[in-house]
């Protein structure tokens, strides 16, 4: 597929055919576009849990929408009506790949540099007292390994896009991670970031969102 064609033409997918399971290698493909995706210092800081147990899937949407309708009532009965509203929609927007023959969980792992020789927070800590040189490397480094797994996402959107899968990637069910993590039995080094359920689409007749046109978005700097 071409590059362009696969970029335009993604769509997140909601609707999937629940009788049509992804093949090992189609798995494997998608994955392995992510991997490819580069990482800060190229340290590949992710892991990629596959979920195809259809309980796991169902239980995990299924916690998603149970603790925003408890909010959004409780909410209710205090007469905080917008909030309600907000969560009534977080509850589909976060839990529709409830019938997804497949959910790909991406993770981080710590930042671990063998470059470094020393833990990143000792890093930190230690260039704090460089006060002259104002060097923030706290703001790089919290956030590296997101904007890394991240990167490997997208790749693995257009991938599986490319074979024909429909994919939604989603952050919204990151908001009960805890009780995400014990569905998954993961292991403490790992945080979620994000959850992408994906299968045949039901529909490929899905209306794009419209984009804000390239001169709204960039601007040329003056010197
Ligand atoms: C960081 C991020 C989080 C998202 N979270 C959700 C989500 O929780 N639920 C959902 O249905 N879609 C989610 N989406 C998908 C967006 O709604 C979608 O990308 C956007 O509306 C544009 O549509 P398109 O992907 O078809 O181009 C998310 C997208 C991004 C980039």
């Amino acid at each position: 597929m071409d590059l362009d064609e696969a970029i335009r033409q993604r769509r997140s997918i909601r609707k999937y055919r629940a009788d049509e399971p992804i093949p090992r290698e189609d798995i494997e493909a998608i994955i392995e576009a992510g991997c490819w995706a580069p990482s800060s210092t190229n340290i590949q800081p992710w892991c990629f849990i596959v979920v195809e147990d259809r309980e796991t899937i169902a239980s995990m949407a299924k916690a998603v929408y149970d603790r925003f309708q408890a909010i959004s009532k409780e909410a209710l009965g205090k007469g905080e009506k917008r909030l309600a509203a907000f969560c009534r929609f977080m509850r589909s927007y976060g839990s529709f790949f409830t019938d997804a023959p497949l959910v790909i969980v991406a993770c981080s792992k710590p930042y671990e540099n063998p470059v470094l020789k020393m833990p990143i927070a000792t890093v930190i800590e230690k260039t704090r007292q460089y006060r002259e040189a104002k060097v923030d490397v706290e703001l790089i480094m919290v956030d590296t390994v997101k904007k890394s797994v991240t990167m490997a996402v997208q790749n693995m959107l257009l991938k599986a896009h490319s074979l024909g899968y429909g994919t939604c990637v989603m952050d919204t069910p990151i908001a009960i991670k805890d009780t995400l993590r014990e569905l998954l039995h993961l292991e403490d080094e790992l945080d979620l970031v994000m959850v992408i359920p994906m299968g045949v689409p039901e529909s490929t007749e899905v209306k794009a969102p419209e984009r804000l046109p390239v001169e709204e978005v960039m601007r040329f700097h003056q010197p």
